[in-house]
Order: structure tokens, then C-alpha cells, then sequence
């Protein structure tokens, strides 16, 4: 698409004289930065632990997904006074909403007494002239960047070109004044054209506020963050008076498990600095198809392709004929290798109608000779595991130092599975689509 730049000439410099810069070293005066902890804690680790002063962060999500309600909370609770003196400015400007319908919100919330400052506006030169003062916010939520508009430029509020100057011109006001600038964004359906896309290269931070649709809980992901990490999420559940925290969101994935059922296995993954369980769910059904489907909803569609073939090249498995339907329960994303081992336990027993013990968590990554490697963080794993009732886990071989010092809480029967063949060594191997059902294995 074209795009016209205002600010870059084509023409070289023509005859204008810069000014020399100034240079400076690495090491500089500069206290380190006070970050704002807005108390919301799922909001403040994704964000590596509060606000940053002077930052500009991008909240992205479909329409509805929640928001406005993330940051109406928020604001709310930054605003709120801690042991009598109020901690931070907050102002909360709208493009979309009347001020009746976010004061309804907020009533809704119970936060409707705290000490927001609530502004209704579109046009960026008014939004700037009330930033650009002495005194001015700490904290600043515009909501969304889409409904904005500089009447310096043709095109309407939305497009690309609208969409950029405007957070240009507020986020080089935020780095100027030192407020922090959060900027909701829509993800537009046809893909990103004047979504947050166009932004992420702008702001500091972008975090996607995501969930399915029918299911009540949210999970905000940091896919950018130049202070701090960008494997964090926070889950939030929505209820009738707004967001909740979830602190522990492996009880809240496995909420809707049914005990004992075939083609399932519970993964003990890592989001983040934090272990979470989750379901891995998998049919495997006779293909009336030449080209049998695949359909993989919360994992790699290359890497189940993967770890197909090893069961077939390595183990004699051979279900790829079948039509496999691979699902994460929870509208949950996996990203990490040391699901391979749980995927292939869900693959193995939807192929054979035999369930994986209920009380087991599986985890371990998959090499192409049909190895299990070690994965990260095997400790925290099985703690959370043991936590959360599992009494059993199958997982990569341990050094014998690990073996020693299993972690206190640690589920009491562990099987280590060094290749896959020990994996099917766990279901009694009858062929694909075997319709009698058999007791679990052990
Ligand atoms: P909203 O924050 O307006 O979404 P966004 O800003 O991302 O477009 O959230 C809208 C949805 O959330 C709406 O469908 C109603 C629901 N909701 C609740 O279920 N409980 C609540 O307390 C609030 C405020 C909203
Ligand atoms: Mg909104």
C-alpha cells in the first residue's frame, strides 16, 4: 500500500544546516525508573511488574472482548488513595463511549467513587493541548486509538495514516511529560489494516486481551515489551461486576475435564514465569477423505504433522490417515516443545480408546528419532501438578541428582518415558478405531 511520509524527504538534505548531537555515555545519572503498580496483579507481571513512566503500551482485542472494562479497573485502582493520599492522576479519555456510559460502567464495577478524571474527545490536538502542561496526569488511557483524528490530515479517523500520526503525537507527548500512555486498539476483522499492527512498532509494550467467545475467561499476553518479559499472561475471568483475577488459572482449565475419557491427557505447561495445567484433547476418527483433515486449535499444526510421523517412523503408529482433530480445552495457545509428549499421549489413546489415567500430567519434548528430551523448569511442573491433586506424572528422564530431590508437594509416582516406545509401552496397542473400551492402562 502507499503510504505518504510527511516527515522523511526523498530529496536528500537539501541545503539546511543540522545541529551537531549531543553525546552522552551509557552510564547515566538517571534514577532507575519508579514503575506504577496498578494492583490489578495478573495486569502488573505481564507488564513486567507496573507501569512504566514515560512508556506507551497497546491494548489489542476484538471489540468486546473487554477492554475498556480492563482499563476503567485499572485506572480505578491506580486512583485509588493508599493510606489516605491518593498515588497516581489518572485520566480516562473515550472516543466511543458517552461519559454516561462509562459512568454506568464504573457503577456496575464499584469504582464509581474513585478519583478518575473522565474525558469524552476524538481530536488529538484537544486531547494535547490538556496533556501538554505542567501538573499534568500520571497515567493516561485513550480509548481507542481508532476513534481519534488529527485535523491536519484528509482522511478520516481509522485509517492507517490517522491512526499513526495520532499515537505518534501522543506517544512522543507521553515520553516528554512522563505520564504512561495506554492505548486500546481494535484487531479489525479483515486482518489488521489500521488495527494495533500498524502500531507495534511505535509503543514500548503491546499486549493482546484475548477469549473465546462462550467462555467466561480472558487472558492478556504480552507479544512486545521492551521492559520486561513477553512470555507473561494474565488470566482474568469476566463476570457480572467486571474483571476477576484468576490466581490460579490450572484449576479453571481443568474445570470442565471429565475423569477417565480417551484422547485426552493433561499437559503441565509453563506461561511465563508461572506453571499452568491444561487439557490437550484429541479425536482421531477413520478419514472418508483422500486427503485426510487436520484440524489443531491452540498448538503448531507443523509440529503435530511432527510428531505424527515419529509415532509412525519410529513406533509403527501409523494413524496419519485419519482424520485428527487436536484441541488446547480453554481457548489456550501452546507454545513451547514440551507439549510434544502430551500430544502424543493424547494421539495414542484417541487411537485407542484408552484413556490416560485421570490423575497424570505428561510433559517432555519429542526429538525426530523418537527421543524425549528434558524441558525447563521440571520442578515447577511437577509442583504445580501435586498442587493441583495429580498423583502421577509421565515426563523426560531425570538426572540422577533431580531424581533425588524430587520437589516437595511432587506427585508420588513419576515414569520416566526416555523414548516414545515406553510412551505406547502404556497403552495396550490394539488398531486404530478399536470400538471396545479397556480399563485404563497403569
Ligand atoms: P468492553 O470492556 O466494553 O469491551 P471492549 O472495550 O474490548 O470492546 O466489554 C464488553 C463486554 O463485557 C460486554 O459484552 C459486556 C461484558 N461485561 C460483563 O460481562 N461484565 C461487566 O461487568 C462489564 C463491565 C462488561
Ligand atoms: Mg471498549
Amino acid at each position: 500500500m502507499e503510504e505518504t511520509t510527511q516527515s522523511a524527504s526523498p530529496r536528500g538534505l537539501g541545503g539546511g544546516k543540522g545541529k551537531k548531537l549531543e553525546v552522552v555515555g551509557l552510564a547515566g545519572s538517571s534514577a532507575p525508573l519508579q514503575r506504577r503498580i496498578t494492583g490489578i496483579s495478573e495486569l502488573d507481571r505481564v507488564c513486567g511488574g507496573g507501569l512504566v513512566p514515560g512508556s506507551a503500551l497497546l491494548v489489542g482485542g476484538d471489540p468486546g472482548i473487554g477492554k475498556s472494562t480492563l482499563l476503567l479497573q485499572a485506572m480505578a485502582a491506580l486512583a485509588a488513595p493508599r493510606n489516605g493520599r491518593s498515588t497516581a492522576t489518572c485520566l480516562y479519555i473515550s472516543g466511543e463511549e458517552s461519559l454516561d456510559q462509562i459512568r454506568l460502567r464504573a457503577l456496575r464495577l464499584d469504582v464509581a467513587q474513585r478519583p478518575v478524571q473522565l474525558a469524552a474527545a476524538t481530536s488529538v490536538r484537544d486531547i494535547a493541548a490538556s496533556l501538554d502542561q505542567r501538573g499534568g496526569p500520571d497515567v493516561v488511557v485513550v480509548d481507542s486509538i481508532q476513534t481519534l483524528y488529527l485535523d491536519s490530515l484528509d482522511s478520516a479517523p481509522g485509517t492507517v495514516s490517522q491512526v499513526r500520526a495520532s499515537a505518534h503525537e501522543l506517544i512522543r507527548l507521553a515520553k516528554e511529560r512522563g505520564f504512561s500512555l495506554l492505548l486500546v486498539g481494535h484487531v479489525t476483522k479483515e486482518g489488521t489494516i489500521a488495527g494495533p499492527r500498524v502500531l507495534e512498532h511505535m509503543v514500548d509494550t503491546v499486549l493482546y486481551f484475548e477469549g473465546e467467545r462462550g467462555h467466561q475467561f480472558r487472558i492478556l499476553r504480552a507479544v512486545k515489551n521492551r521492559f520486561g518479559p513477553t512470555d507473561e499472561i494474565g488470566v482474568f475471568e469476566m463476570t457480572d461486576r467486571g474483571l476477576a483475577e484468576v490466581p490460579n488459572p490450572s484449576a479453571l482449565f481443568l474445570a470442565d475435564r471429565r475423569g477417565e475419557v480417551s484422547g485426552s491427557a493433561v499437559f503441565a505447561g509453563m506461561e511465563g514465569t508461572r506453571p499452568v495445567l491444561m487439557e490437550i484433547q484429541a479425536l482421531v476418527a477413520p478419514s472418508p477423505l483422500g486427503t485426510p483433515r487436520r484440524a489443531v486449535i491452540g498448538w503448531d499444526g507443523n509440529r503435530l504433522a511432527m510428531v505424527l510421523a515419529v509415532l509412525d517412523a519410529r513406533c509403527g503408529l501409523s494413524i496419519g490417515a485419519n482424520d485428527i482433530y487436536l484441541n488446547v480445552a480453554g481457548g489456550l495457545r501452546i507454545a513451547e516443545p514440551a507439549a510434544d509428549l502430551a500430544v502424543a499421549a493424547a494421539l495414542v489413546s484417541g487411537a485407542t480408546q484408552q484413556p490416560v489415567p485421570a490423575d497424570t500430567v505428561v510433559f517432555g519434548e519429542i526429538g525426530l528419532s523418537g527421543e524425549v528430551r528434558p524441558v525447563a523448569q521440571a520442578e515447577a511442573r511437577l509442583k504445580e501438578a501435586g498442587k493441583l491433586g495429580f498423583t502421577a506424572a509421565w515426563m523426560p528422564r531425570r538426572s540422577s541428582q533431580a531424581r533425588t530431590r524430587a520437589p516437595e508437594g511432587a506427585p508420588a509416582s513419576i515414569r520416566e518415558i526416555a523414548h516414545l516406545g515406553d510412551l505406547l509401552a502404556r497403552f495396550d496397542m490394539a488398531p486404530a478405531g478399536a470400538s471396545s473400551r479397556r480399563a485404563a492402562p497403569r
